[in-house]
C-alpha cells in the first residue's frame, strides 16, 4: 500500500529517496513520485507504474535538491495515473499522503469556491490547497494544527514548503509514520524499513501527533501543538534475507525458508533442555483467562481459524474468531476474562489495528502475534509474541502463515499446560513433535516437481475448489486465497461437508478440486465427499499424508503425500503443496508473483 519517504540533508536527496521507495515496493503500489526543493522551487516528477520508470524519468529531468519527499501510491480515490500519483503540490507546498480523507469532497467544494483549481481526482490534493489557504493567514505550526482538525479519516502525511528550504512536516492519524535520525540529516518514513539503509535510530509518531523535521533538529507536538518528547529506539541492523538470492521471486524464497522460520521460532519459544514452552513476561494470571478472541485479516485470519480447533482441543477456553474489519464495527460485549489476540504479519493492517484500539479503549487484555516487532500493533499490545520469520516481501503471505500458526499453537499448549489440562506426558510428546517440525517441513518442500506438472491444469481452469474438514478446512480457505491472489483464478475453499448444500452444483467435467484429506479423524468422511465430486466429473488432486494403508477411492487424478506428524500439526505440512500450487500456476500464466495486481503487502487503509 502507499508508502512515504522524506529526507532533509546537506546533500542531494533524490537518489536516496528513490532507494527508499524501492524498499517500499513490497507493499504493493501502482504509481510513484518525488518532489524536491531547489532554487526556491518545488520540482515534481511522477509516473504511473514502477519506481524503475520513475528513476528513468528523473534521469531525464535531472531532479535535484537537499530536501524532498517521495511516495508510492496504491490507488483509492482516482485511478492509477501520473496525474493522481503523489506528491500533490500547490504553488507553495507539496504533500504525500497515506490513508483516506473521508471528507475530501466537501473540502474540495469549499476550496473550489475560494478559487483553488484541482488537477487530480485524489483526496490528497485538498490537503495541499488547505495548507496553502491557512498559510495565508497563519504561521506554519498553527496552520498544521488547523488543517489536521479539518481532516476526517485516517492518514500519515509528509509536507514540504516552498519557502522553508530545510523543513518537513510529518503528521499521523491512523496510518503509521516514523522519524529517522542521521548525521546532519533527518528522515520521515511510513515505516522503519524504508529508512533502514540510512539509520537504525527511529521514533514513532502516535495518533494525533505531528513533527517538524529539519536536518539538525526534530520536534514532536501533540494535536494542540504542545511540544512532546519521544524515545529514540535503536532498531536491529539485521536486514537478513532482503535480497532474492538465486530465486526469481521472493515468494519462492520465502516458501523455501519455512524450515528455518520454524526452527528459529521453536528455538525462541522452546527450552529444549527442560522440554517446556517459555512465554516470558506473560502479564496476566492464567486463571484470569477463560476465553480467547482471535482477530486477523486474510491469511492471518486463516491462522486464527486453525487455532480455534487447537484451543478447543487442548484447552477449556471458549474461542471466538473474527475478521478484524467486522469485529471493529460489531457491538461487542467485552469480557474481562477474555484474552484478545491480534494476528498480523506486518503489524500495520488498519482493520486489525482498529480492532486492537477498541479493545485497548475497553481495557481488555491484548496480545499480538506479529512479524514486525516495531509495528503499531506490537507497540500498542500488552503482550507481543513475535513469529521470528525475518522480512516477508512477497505480497502473498507464506512463511508468516506458518509462523503465525506456530506461535498460536505454542500459546495454546502453554495455556493448556499452565491450566493443568494437558497431561505432562502429552505435553512432552507435543514438544517432541514440534522439535521435528522444521525437518519435516524441509522434506515436504520436495513436492515441487510433481506440482509443477499439475499446475497447467489449474492455470487453464475457469475455477476450482479446495475442500477440507476439521483442521484442513481453514487450510482449504488458505489454499484458495493463494490461488486467487497469485494466479487470478476463481477459487473457493469449502468445508467438504457443506458441498451438498449448494456448491456441488458448480462441479462440472474436468474442474480441478483439491481435497485435503490427511489421515485424521475426518479422513473417512472426506473420502466420501471426494467420491461425490469425482463422480460428477471433478479432477481431484488429493493431498494427504504418507500411510501404509491404501486410499479407498478410485479415479483420483493425482495424489500428493506429505510427511507424517501428529494430526494437529499436519496443517503445517499440507499448506506447503498449496503454496507451491499457487506459485507455479501464477508462473505458468506469467504473472508478477511478488506483486499481484490490485494488492498490497501492508493494508494500511480500511
Ligand atoms: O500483515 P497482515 O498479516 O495483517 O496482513 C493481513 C492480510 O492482508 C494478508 O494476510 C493477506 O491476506 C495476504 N496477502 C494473503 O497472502
Amino acid at each position: 500500500m502507499c508508502g512515504i519517504v522524506g529526507i532533509t540533508s546537506n546533500n542531494d536527496v533524490t537518489a536516496r529517496i528513490l532507494g527508499s521507495l524501492k524498499k517500499l515496493e513490497y507493499r504493493g503500489y501502482d504509481s510513484a513520485g518525488i518532489a524536491t526543493l531547489s532554487d526556491g522551487n518545488i520540482n515534481e516528477v511522477k509516473c504511473e507504474g514502477r519506481v524503475e520508470s520513475l528513476e528513468k524519468n528523473i534521469s531525464r529531468t535531472n531532479l535535484q535538491g537537499t530536501i524532498g519527499i517521495g511516495h508510492v501510491r496504491w490507488a483509492t480515490h482516482g485511478k492509477p495515473s501520473t496525474l493522481n500519483a503523489h506528491p500533490h503540490s500547490s504553488e507553495v507546498v507539496s504533500v504525500v499522503h497515506n490513508g483516506i480523507i473521508e471528507n475530501s469532497t466537501i473540502l474540495k467544494k469549499l476550496l473550489e469556491k475560494k478559487g483553488y483549481r484541482f488537477k487530480s481526482q485524489t483526496d490528497t490534493e485538498v490537503i495541499a490547497h488547505l495548507v496553502t489557504d491557512y498559510l495565508k493567514k497563519d504561521n506554519l505550526k498553527n496552520t498544521i494544527v488547523k488543517v489536521l482538525k479539518k481532516l476526517h479519516g485516517s492518514f500519515a502525511l509528509g509536507i514540504i514548503f516552498k519557502d522553508q528550504p530545510d523543513l518537513i512536516v510529518g503528521a499521523r492519524r491512523g496510518s503509521p509514520l516514523a522519524v529517522g535520525y542521521g548525521p546532519d540529516e533527518n528522515y520521515l518514513g511510513s515505516d522503519s524499513y524504508a529508512l533502514k539503509a540510512m539509520t537504525n535510530k527511529i521514533s514513532y509518531l502516535n495518533d494525533g501527533e505531528f513533527c517538524i523535521i529539519k536536518k539538525d533538529l526534530v520536534e514532536f507536538f501533540d494535536s494542540n501543538a504542545k511540544k512532546i518528547n519521544k524515545k529514540i529506539l535503536n532498531l536491529s541492523k539485521n536486514d537478513q534475507s532482503i535480497d532474492k538470492g538465486d530465486y526469481k521471486y521472493f515468494m519462492s524464497k520465502e516458501v523455501d525458508e519455512q524450515p528455518i522460520t520454524i526452527k528459529n521460532c521453536v528455538n525462541e519459544y522452546i527450552d529444549k533442555f527442560n522440554k517446556q514452552i517459555n512465554i516470558y513476561n506473560f502479564p496476566w494470571k492464567i486463571r484470569d483467562i477463560s476465553s480467547v478472541v482471535l482477530i486477523g485479516c486474510g491469511t492471518a485470519y486463516h491462522a486464527c481459524l486453525i487455532a480455534k480447533y487447537w484451543f478447543e482441543e487442548h484447552t477449556s477456553l471458549d474461542v471466538t474468531v473474527d475478521v478484524a474489519s467486522e469485529f471493529r464495527y460489531r457491538k461487542i460485549k467485552f469480557k474481562k476474562d477474555s484474552l484478545y489476540i491480534f494476528v498480523s504479519q506486518s503489524g500495520e493492517t488498519a482493520d486489525t489495528y482498529a480492532a486492537l484500539d477498541i479493545c485497548k479503549k475497553n481495557k481488555m487484555k491484548t496480545c499480538s502475534i506479529v512479524n514486525v516487532v516495531e509495528s503499531s500493533i506490537a507497540r500498542d499490545s500488552q503482550l507481543v509474541l513475535p513469529i521470528h520469520c525475518g522480512p516477508e516481501i512477497g505480497v502473498a503471505s507464506t512463511k508468516a502463515f506458518l509462523g503465525q500458526m506456530l506461535v498460536l499453537y505454542l500459546l495454546c499448549l502453554k495455556i493448556s499446560f499452565d491450566k493443568k489440562i494437558i497431561s505432562k506426558k502429552k505435553y512432552s510428546e507435543k514438544i517432541k513433535y514440534l522439535l521435528s517440525l522444521s525437518n519435516l517441513t524441509k522434506k515436504t518442500l520436495k513436492v515441487d516437481s510433481k506440482i509443477q506438472k499439475l499446475c497447467k491444469v489449474f492455470a487453464n481452469a475457469k475455477g476450482c475448489m479446495f475442500l477440507g474438514r476439521g483442521y484442513s478446512f481453514p487450510i482449504a480457505l488458505e489454499g484458495a486465497l493463494k490461488l486467487k491472489e497469485l494466479a487470478y483464478i476463481h477459487a473457493e475453499g469449502y468445508p467438504a461437508g457443506e458441498m451438498k448444500h449448494g456448491p456441488l452444483a458448480l462441479i462440472e467435467e474436468g474442474m480441478p478440486v483439491v481435497v485435503l484429506a490427511p489421515r485424521d479423524d475426518h479422513y473417512k468422511k472426506i473420502v466420501s465427499n471426494m467420491q461425490e465430486v469425482i463422480s460428477r466429473g471433478a479432477k481431484v488432486l488429493l493431498i494427504t499424508n504418507k500411510s501404509k494403508n491404501e486410499i479407498q477411492s478410485e479415479n483420483i487424478w493425482e495424489t500428493i503425500e506429505v510427511e507424517n506428524i501428529s494430526e494437529d500439526l499436519l496443517p503445517f505440512l499440507i499448506t506447503i503443496p498449496l503454496q507451491k500450487l499457487a506459485y507455479y500456476s501464477a508462473l505458468e500464466k506469467g504473472y508478477d508473483i511478488d506483486k499481484p495486481r490490485n494488492l498490497a503487502k501492508s493494508v494500511t487503509v480500511e
